[in-house]
């Protein structure tokens, strides 16, 4: 079957179907995973239904009638009067909402109806992309010329399909680096149809040049003003599925990791599905190697391989494998290849030369990002999701403390213990009541446990081995018991105060068999997602934690079933799919979504949400997103005045010839501009 043959297939019911995400990103960014084993145990429920527990501990936090009416909320559903053309403007003025963070004060805009394509931002404030797909990194790469492009051209350009990304200033904050993830690539909608198969070919070499990250230098004249991106920076770098990583860690060296290319199992070539990441105290960008399986025809069908879902696939989207057999696991020198994806992996951003690392201590499993803080014993602390409906959340805890030295922080994800959470629902703390507030004694929902699977650098699960548990990590913590969670995406501690924030952007498979309803996970269907609050209550790298629910998400206008910690429903902007979560230098969290369109009929936005005070739960959105696209990667500087995005998949759901988004050149054929097409770009927001 051809690339293009594969692309028109017909897709079997998956939760594209079922109205909640896009059928292009089910195929292309995660290889229809809801079409696994597991996805077809579950009845397929739309409704709200929360669980009897959560509905009577929050008895609806006296807040009055269940069907509270969300009179601002639909107000406010005018049409944004940004437009597509130069930099958007402001969404309707929003009657509620409050001044923001100090730097950063701004009236929640309306949500934005999923057919417009338009970037939309609050009163007083512009925006620009900083950089889109082919803008050139290096002075050798041509102009951008979609008709024209070339494998060679597109390894010395930005990619595809933004995702994770962090702005790092210089102390002179005149300078800085752009780090970017590239997830994967939309090949409906960045060429015109084909079924030449040289040009298929060479085709799947661009695709694995788009994938991937970039680092990119960036300039101002001073602090607080937007950045450029400056063409041959010295830091400039493209890392592809090309690029050679180390292997780290316990696993390193293991036989579970050797292939015909790498018979030490201690060097691999390329990265996969790099979704979200974080940034680390010492300065290197972590990347999450996600939704790797769909890259891989025929793994064997074993427990190891069927847990990923890698065995699924007999053949790709990228068709790498009909030539490439590193992506043809019916090779025999390749059978472990797919085993050398799902890592966390550092990138120092600093220096391009450096060989970029694959972290096996970390485990494996498809990785949504990492998020590190120091505990108070100073050892750091890495949060991760593993993101598959009824997967787990983990953490990573380093041998070696935190130290001055840069070089040795950069060990310090090689060695250490890992653990995933297990949430129980009994809690000892008393209910939540009046207006939602938890009590000021620290009260939570539930409590929770941190079981090791790894500790000193040795298994700690019966019948597993060290490798085994660091290259099969799903299959040692179903052997542990942890928690079903509804898709783990952004986890982040606060650096205020070390409390833990998990997005869990939803699970159509919630109060089914295969994953019953706990008080974590307490909507059936679990349609819009929630956010938990995580308090570690025995330090930082401790075994223990308290948890609440911070957000059951869904337009409060519509679903009495939603709940914003207690701050009245009828106030907060509508959200929908919670993905990354981001800080601003007072605490406050940012939430940036990813299947809004399909669940409550918006385009995909980002939210500003306090979390301490009278303000904490008041959700309010900042900013849309074009049609078709996702929020994501959301960087807050605030004391800039600074918003930072990646705008992921414009357009996705049009063809090549028949486009649904032209962000963000709309219609420009200025030089190096494409009239006709989207490109997946990094946008900055800031003061008009
Ligand atoms: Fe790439 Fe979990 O989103
Ligand atoms: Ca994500
Ligand atoms: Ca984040
Ligand atoms: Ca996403």
């Amino acid at each position: 079957m051809s690339i293009i043959e594969n692309h028109r297939r017909p897709l079997p019911m998956a939760d594209h179907v079922r109205g909640k995400r896009s059928a292009v990103t089910c195929q292309f960014k995660c290889a229809n995973a809801c079409l696994g084993p597991e996805c077809n145990t579950s009845a397929n429920q739309h409704f709200q239904d929360i669980a009897s527990m959560a509905l009577s501990r929050r008895a609806l936090l006296g807040l009055g009638a269940a069907g509270a009416v969300a009179i601002a909320v639909g107000a406010l559903r005018s049409t944004p009067t940004s437009g597509p053309g130069a930099a958007g403007t402001a969404g309707a003025g929003a009657a509620f909402g409050r001044p923001g963070t100090a730097g950063l004060p701004f009236e929640p805009i309306a949500p934005v109806a999923r057919t417009v394509d338009a970037f939309t931002v609050p009163a007083g404030y512009t925006w620009s992309p900083i950089i889109r797909w082919g803008d050139p990194l290096f002075s050798q790469a041509p102009v951008f010329d979609i008709a024209a492009q070339t494998p060679e051209a597109q390894a010395l350009q930005f990619g595809y399909n933004s995702d994770y990304l962090d702005i790092l200033a210089d102390p002179n904050g005149k300078r800085g680096v752009l780090v970017n993830n590239h997830e994967y690539v939309n090949p409906g909608i960045m060429f015109p149809p084909t079924s030449d198969p040289a040009e298929l070919r060479r085709r799947g070499e661009i695709y694995k040049a788009a994938q991937g990250l970039s680092v990119v230098e960036l300039e101002r004249r001073r602090t607080g003003e937007p950045w450029r991106y400056v063409v041959d920076g010295r830091r400039n770098r493209r890392i592809t599925v090309e690029t050679v990583f180390e292997l780290t860690g316990p696993a390193a060296g293991s036989a579970l990791v050797k292939t015909a290319d790498d018979p030490e199992g201690r060097w691999v070539r390329g990265t996969l599905g790099n979704c979200a990441g974080g940034t680390t105290p010492w300065g290197t960008i972590l990347s999450g190697e996600e939704n790797f399986n769909g890259y891989f025809a025929w793994a064997a069908d074993t427990p190891g391989q069927r847990r990923y879902q890698a065995s699924a696939s007999t053949s790709t989207s990228t068709g790498w494998e009909t030539y490439d057999p590193r992506f043809n696991a019916h090779d025999p020198g390749f059978v472990n290849e797919p085993n050398r994806f799902g890592y966390i992996v550092e990138i120092d951003p600093d220096d391009p030369t450096s060989t970029p690392r694959k972290h096996t201590a970390m485990g494996r499993m498809k990785h949504e990002g990492a998020n590190v803080i120091v505990g108070q014993d100073k050892r750091v602390v890495a949060y991760m999701g593993d993101d598959e409906r009824n997967d787990y959340l983990y953490k990573f805890v380093s041998k070696n403390k935190m130290t001055g030295s840069r070089k040795k922080n950069m060990q310090l994800l090689a060695e250490g213990d890992l653990y995933v959470a297990k949430f129980s629902g009994d809690s000892p703390a008393t209910e939540i009541t009046g207006t939602g507030q938890l009590p000021s004694d620290g009260a939570f929902d539930g409590t929770g446990v941190w079981i090791p699977l790894t500790r000193d650098g040795r298994s700690m699960v019966p019948g597993f081995t060290t490798e085994e548990v660091l290259v099969y990590t799903r299959l040692a913590a179903d052997a542990v018991g942890a928690t079903k969670m509804d898709r783990p995406e952004d986890v982040e501690p606060n650096p205020k105060t070390g409390k833990v924030y998990v997005a869990l952007t939803n699970n159509s498979q919630r109060g089914g068999a295969s994953s019953p309803l706990d008080e974590a996970n307490p909507v059936t269907g679990n349609r819009y997602g929630h956010v938990i609050e995580l308090t570690e209550t025995a330090g930082q790298s401790g075994t223990t934690f308290g948890w609440s629910i911070l957000l059951l998400c869904g337009d409060p206008s519509t679903n009495a079933n939603t709940y914003f910690a207690g701050f009245p429903r009828e106030l907060v902007s509508p959200i929908s799919c919670p993905d990354n979560v981001a800080f601003d230098s007072e605490g406050n969290l940012w939430i940036s979504t990813d299947g809004a369109p399909s669940t409550i009929g918006y385009n995909d936005a980002l939210y500003k949400v306090p979390l301490e005070g009278p303000e904490r739960g008041h959700v309010q959105q900042f900013l849309a997103v074009p049609r078709d696209a996702e929020t994501c990667g959301p960087v807050i500087h605030d004391r800039e005045g600074l918003v930072f995005v990646a705008v992921q998949h414009p357009g996705e759901e049009g063809t090549f010839a028949a486009p649904t988004s032209l962000f963000p050149d709309y219609g420009s054929s200025a030089p190096g501009d494409v009239p006709n097409a989207p490109r997946p770009s990094v946008v900055q927001v800031y003061r008009a």
